[in-house]
């Protein structure tokens, strides 16, 4: 399938959240990429369910949300409350990772297991025939706005691998430094999903570098 691309909120203009977000609607971006953190799973804290809550009206785009928080599960409800489309918990964050999965589709939201960039891809041997995508962070999560880690673009072959020997169609989407340069790589070694934070909202025109790395 042809790549989608998922701007990251983290890097908009918090004072002109309604701005950004008809910026996001009018663009070509299909999905809107939220992090949710918790100053505990990652060093830094964000925003949480109000902020959602309160775009929940005009995104017009599906939600795609990214806990990063310890025991995700607690959850479930809040995120699926928000209208989201895609609920993202840590591997590392959960215990019983085959339960949150099944309770975060029980709610009809679509479910995606995120690895840390130290993550081995062989950790999702056992429940990848379960998720709908699985989100690699090529950065370690909390901040916009880091170097990508160029061992990511092997971790996307080698789940490609995994994904086409199993014959599943889960999503693989990479989130972490994401620009023209490490997004065409990273498509060309089978990633579905591009998030990028400072690259689009960072640029001097969102709506076009949108466009650019839907074109890669
Ligand atoms: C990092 C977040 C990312 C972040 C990406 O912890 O999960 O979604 O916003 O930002 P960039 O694209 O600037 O690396
Ligand atoms: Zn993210």
């Amino acid at each position: 399938m042809k790549h989608l691309i998922a701007p990251s909120l983290l890097s908009a203009d918090f004072l002109d959240l309604r701005k950004e977000v008809e910026m996001i609607n009018k663009s070509g971006a299909d999905w809107l990429h939220l992090d949710i953190m918790d100053g505990v799973f990652v060093p830094n804290i964000s925003f949480g369910f109000p902020v959602l809550n309160a775009l929940k009206p005009i995104c017009q785009k599906p939600m795609d949300v990214h806990l990063m928080i310890v025991e995700p599960q607690k959850f479930i409800p809040e995120v699926a409350a928000t209208g989201a489309y895609m609920m993202n918990v840590h591997y590392e964050a959960c215990t019983h990772l085959h339960r949150t999965v099944a309770a975060i589709k029980e709610t009809g939201m679509k479910a995606g297991v995120t690895l840390n960039p130290h993550a081995p891809i062989c950790l999702l041997e056992d429940i990848i025939q379960d998720v709908d995508m699985v989100l690699l962070m090529s950065v370690n999560p909390g901040f916009a706005g880091q170097r990508f880690i160029e061992h990511s673009v092997d971790k996307v072959v080698r789940l490609r691998e995994m994904i086409d020997r199993k014959g599943l169609n889960t999503w693989i989407e990479v989130d972490g430094g994401v620009n023209l340069e490490t997004g065409k790589r990273l498509v060309d070694a089978g990633a579905d999903v591009l998030v990028a934070g400072n690259f689009v909202f960072k640029s001097p025109d969102p709506m076009q570098t949108i466009k650019d790395l839907k074109a890669l």
